[in-house]
């Protein structure tokens, strides 16, 4: 069993279990990495959970699949109604599908900022958009976006990234504030540098992949990457009714990369 099932098992501290029963959650991106250990957490917790992701066949038992492109306004449209037909609401949105982007403003094209800001900014959109109408008629309504640290730190060679995920903060504040009094709560989440396979795969892109991981791990005051599943503990905490008077936020889960200036070490 994965940390991420074991967390909600009764008796471990500080992870009620039940806490989101009879509660519907959408996770997109949920078929991989952080994605997929929240999903996995809150279905452990009772949430029913929906997978909206490319591929999302193959998914562990207790999560339930449904393909869905969000830079596709049709896709998620439709899976989104599936979702209300399937479960009978929505609860919860977790806007988590994303992909990075590596350089400087001179490394990308004008087709990759399209693509990426489709995906990480609007794909936010498209899917909150279609899921508000459920939302709205929910006791317990909360979206949750995956952000990131980008957003508030200058990381090197990430520029089209930060400029996604600095638009997914602003977005969280311009949601919360335009929902709050129709009692759905918007959130995010920023991680710090999360060993996913979001990080392997563009490690593969570098010359020295080994030695670029160990320099993203002392990166991290922590001298570590941040897990998936400490990613979907402060997701969930965001998305549970424990959680009712916390809205237009950002929660931290970067190993102290924002606000920690640790001595170099000799
Ligand atoms: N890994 C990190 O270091 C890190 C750090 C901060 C923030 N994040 C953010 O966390 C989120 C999840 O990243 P991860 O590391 O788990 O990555 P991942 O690559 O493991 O998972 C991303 C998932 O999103 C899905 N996805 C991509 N494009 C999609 C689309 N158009 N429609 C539907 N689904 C799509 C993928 O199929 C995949 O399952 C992303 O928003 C990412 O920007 C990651």
């Amino acid at each position: 069993m994965s940390d991420a099932q074991n967390a909600g098992s009764p008796g471990s501290p500080g992870s009620p279990a039940g806490e989101l029963q009879g509660l519907t959650a959408i996770v997109t991106g949920g078929a991989s990495g952080i994605g997929l250990a929240t999903s996995l957490l809150l279905a452990s917790r009772g949430a029913r959970v929906a997978v909206l992701d490319l591929n999302a066949e193959g998914l562990p038992e207790g999560l339930t699949g449904f393909a869905a492109d969000v830079t596709s306004r049709e896709s998620v449209d439709a899976a989104v109604a599936a979702v209300a037909e399937w479960a009978g609401g929505i609860d919860i949105v977790v806007n988590n599908a994303g992909v990075s982007a590596i350089g400087t403003v001179e490394a990308n094209s004008d087709d990759d900022w399209r693509r990426v800001l489709d995906i990480n900014v609007i794909g936010v959109a498209r899917v909150s958009a279609a899921a508000l109408p459920w939302l709205r008629r929910s006791e317990h309504a909360a979206i949750v976006n995956t952000c990131s640290v980008s957003a508030n730190n200058g990381i090197p060679e990430r520029a089209l990234y930060s400029a996604s995920k600095g638009a997914v903060l602003a977005l969280t504040y311009g949601m919360a504030v335009d929902h709050v009094r129709e009692g759905v709560r918007v959130n995010c989440v920023r991680p710090g540098t999360v060993d996913t396979p979001f990080v392997s795969n563009y490690l593969k892109k570098y010359d020295d992949p080994v030695a670029e991981r160990a320099a993203l791990d002392a990166r991290q005051p922590t001298g570590r990457m941040v897990t998936p599943e400490e990613v979907a503990h402060a997701i969930a905490y965001l998305a549970s009714p424990a959680a009712s008077s916390t809205t237009g936020t950002a929660l931290d889960v970067d190993g102290g990369l924002t606000t920690l200036r640790i001595r170099p070490q000799s």
